[in-house]
């Protein structure tokens, strides 16, 4: 079977063409970092004129790569919530448009699930029984939460960031640093080479069996070690840190240990408490799953607990189409095609 999947829910246009669930014939994205770097984050109204003007670029491309005609697509698949309305509409819109010209079904897909998804991608040995029950980790500029997921469509959300997701943090971290947008990689990169131990910046627990995240305290710790604690009179000039190139690297490491050190402590106290089926795996998905220090964490601990580790590849932990195209499949099968009455929305499933 043939799945089609766009994604539009956020910064990047994507269109990808993958066979059976698994094999990704094409994953073709148009990313917007260009246009939104100068804001320093994305900028709604921007973003959908940029999916409106790429969108079918990016489904001709998609098509043409895998060496596929229009005629040979079995169904749709469309990242359909949660995202920005205005940029999901644009993805949403070309979907219905493709199923109904082509008289084949439409599946609407949740952007975090999908995350969930790409690490199973490319791999066609992986089975449902090896891999759930699993603990979902999915953590990205707009969602850090964790879940506990029976089957690639089935999960159920046991923990979510109070207020900023983990991305958004790395993201504002570097722009307190004057650090590239966006600041996730570089900010990891950066933190390899600081020493870990040169701020105590603080990592939130919450209550003591608490699986929600917070990270807004943190971000708050690095602006005050950055520039000093404001008074009265704003920021004093004479508390500022000296940002040479070593500052920004410890900055940069202190702040990635407590980032993926808060990560680190609810993946193990979700755990602890996991009640019925142990889980058989750890998936890890969304745009910070391309962190080296998390991905390293992730792997040493499903080592020491002799549990399966799902990261995805580099090129499947950024928003790509190829994941709404695979979990698309596993939709249909299970009965959850839609109509062309599908909606946008900008709250998840697990909202
Ligand atoms: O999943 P994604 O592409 O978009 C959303 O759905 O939000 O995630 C984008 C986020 C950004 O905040 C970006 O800074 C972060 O992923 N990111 C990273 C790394 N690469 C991307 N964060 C930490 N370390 C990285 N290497
Ligand atoms: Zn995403």
């Amino acid at each position: 079977m043939i799945v089609f999947g766009i994604e539009s829910s956020c910064d990047e246009t994507a269109a990808a063409v993958v066979e059976d669930g698994w094999r990704v014939r094409s994953n073709v994205i148009a990313s917007q970092v260009a246009l939104h770097e100068e804001y320093g984050g994305v900028v709604p109204e921007i973003a959908s004129r940029a999916h409106a003007e790429c969108i079918l670029p990016v489904v001709r491309c998609a098509i043409d790569e895998a060496g596929i005609a229009l005629g040979d697509i079995d169904a749709i698949a469309v990242g359909h919530r949660p995202g920005l309305i205005g940029a999901l509409l644009v993805g949403v819109s070309a979907a219905k448009a493709l199923a109904w010209s082509l008289e084949v079904p439409l599946v609407g897909v949740d952007h975090i699930e999908a995350h969930l998804y790409a690490p199973l991608l490319d791999d066609v040995t992986w089975c449902s029984d090896a891999v759930y029950p699993a603990l979902g980790l999915v953590v990205s500029g707009g969602h850090t939460a964790l879940f506990r997921c029976t089957s690639p469509t089935a999960m159920e959300r046991i923990g979510t960031t109070i207020d900023d997701a983990v991305g958004e943090a790395y993201d504002k971290v570097a722009a307190i640093l004057g650090l590239a947008y966006p600041g996730g990689p570089v900010v990891d990169e950066r933190g390899r080479r600081g020493n870990e131990r040169a701020h105590d910046f603080p990592i939130s627990r919450l209550s003591p069996v608490s699986l929600d995240f917070s990270f807004s305290g943190l971000k708050t710790a690095v602006l005050y070690a950055v520039k000093g604690v404001p008074g009265r009179g704003g920021w004093d000039a004479n508390a500022q840190m000296e940002l040479n190139e070593s500052a920004i690297d410890d900055v940069c490491a202190s702040f990635q240990r407590a980032a993926v050190g808060a990560l680190m402590m609810k993946l193990k106290r979700a755990l602890e408490q996991w009640e019925s089926e142990a889980p058989k795996s750890l998936i890890l998905g969304g745009g910070v799953s391309a962190n080296s220090k998390l991905r390293a964490e992730v792997a040493a601990l499903g080592n020491e607990l002799g549990m399966q580790v799902r990261i995805p590849t580099m090129m499947y932990c950024m928003d790509n189409a190829a994941m709404i195209a695979g979990l698309g499949q596993h939709r249909l099968k299970s009965g959850k095609a839609d109509g062309l009455d599908l909606c946008a929305s900008p709250r998840g499933v697990h909202a």
